[in-house]
């Protein structure tokens, strides 16, 4: 068995070819052979997003986790003029965060972690304000929750102003149609449904955007979007040195993709999430939002009152399954279960095996009153005086 199986919303249990991929060939970023990678790579993103029109679409690749491409965007594509975040969960926050480092115009619509985006409070909040950029997270990670890129595309568009998502944990599990929803730009990473390693993300952008970020004001070195944008239509290249290792390996995971079909992976991911979520309610678990407002790559499942989560997640830890625990809020509350990367049936029939003893493995708080003795001895039954008795001692939740 894997040493580790990762039932988390990234990292992942990448396939062989994808680790082999890594350690391919040692290359100059700054020669042909790493051109061509790029192309490759940005070809099989456009391809990945069914973009139709793929002339006016471009990828760029940034060497940094999901929150580089996120951070890339929101000091880049804003300049002076305002933009709106929608949030519901901690990675609208984190944008909302990042974006107040950048533009001094950013405004916020929160509607609660775990709580849907409210499209006639969007619509009103348009109506009322100027906003010229609109920011959300596709799948938000921290419930599960998958956001409607439909309702708000077509908000923004209407409002005249452009889309910026992060899709960080979406692409690669869910359809995105960047071209009916009107999305300026979609960030994402490597390592989530995916299935590389993590250390890159990328950008995907409608040209005519990519070209008028020329003009803003330069509020990152690093990240500049449009810089990125620019290297890679001149010279097939990145601003600076790339993780060229990795580059390899995300060009495999989208090749592996795009042999299964783009459909039929997100079928077989769908198929996982059913074949999980089936058996965690068998368990008499509960889970914190309604499947259909879930994303088919996580399950985030309320802890039982009697169970400590950090030692149920140890617990599974000893027999090498990876869970993560709810952030936040959701901190001591929740716990979440990924279902993509190499996972395979047999595997999640393991995981529901091991979860079934560890749920076993506490038993709920109990409360031992013995009566109280002088009232018996006195001759007293009643409730009232046993209820007054003494507790001896309270379970701690496990045996
Ligand atoms: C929706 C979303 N956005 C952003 C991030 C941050 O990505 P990273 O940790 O790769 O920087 C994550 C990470 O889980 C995420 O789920």
């Amino acid at each position: 068995m894997k040493k580790y199986l990762l039932f988390t919303p990234g990292p992942v249990n990448v396939a062989s070819n994808v680790r082999t991929a890594i350690a391919k060939e040692d290359i100059c970023h700054r020669e042909a052979d790493f051109d061509y990678l790029l192309q490759s790579i940005e070809q099989k993103l456009l391809q990945l997003f069914e973009i139709r029109n793929t002339a006016d679409y471009r990828a760029v690749v940034i060497t940094g986790s999901g929150t580089a491409a996120n951070e890339s965007m929101l000091s880049s594509v804003v300049g002076e003029q305002n933009i709106l975040i929608l949030t519901n969960g901690e990675f609208g926050e984190r944008l909302y965060n990042t974006s107040k480092i950048h533009n001094k115009n950013t405004f916020l619509l929160d509607f609660g972690w775990g709580n849907k985006i409210n499209t006639s409070e969007v619509e009103t909040y348009l109506k009322e304000n100027k906003i010229d950029v609109i920011a959300m997270v596709h799948h938000e990670t921290s419930s599960g929750m998958l956001n409607s890129l439909y309702d708000i595309g077509t908000l923004s568009k209407a409002n005249g102003s452009i889309l910026i998502v992060d899709g960080v944990s979406s692409a690669g599990a869910e359809v995105i149609d960047m071209e009916q929803n009107h999305i300026a730009f979609f960030s994402s990473s490597s390592s989530k449904a995916i299935g590389s390693y993590s250390g890159l993300s990328f950008v995907i952008g409608r040209k005519e955007e990519f070209e008028k970020l020329k003009s803003y004001p330069e509020k990152s070195t690093y990240l500049n979007l449009y810089k990125f944008y620019h290297f890679i239509s001149t010279v097939s290249q990145t601003p600076n040195t790339p993780a060229t290792h990795l580059f390899f390996a995300l060009e495999q995971a989208l090749i592996n993709i795009l042999d299964e079909g783009i459909s039929n992976r997100y079928a077989s991911i769908k198929y996982k999430a059913s074949l999980l979520r089936r058996g965690m309610l068998k368990c008499g678990l509960t889970f914190l939002i309604k499947e259909k407002e879930m994303c088919s790559m996580l399950t985030t499942v309320n802890i039982p009152a009697h169970i400590d989560v950090t030692q149920f997640r140890h617990r599974l830890r000893e027999k090498s399954i990876i869970i993560y625990e709810g952030k936040g809020c959701f901190r001591g509350k929740v716990f979440q279960v990924g279902n993509i990367g190499e996972l395979t049936h047999v595997d999640i029939q393991f995981f529901i095996d091991s979860l079934k003893d560890v749920l076993a493995s506490f038993i709920p708080k109990i409360s031992v009153v013995v009566p109280n003795t002088n009232a018996l001895r006195k001759g007293v039954n009643s409730h009232k005086e046993s209820l007054t008795g003494t507790v001896l001692g309270v379970a701690d939740g496990e045996i």
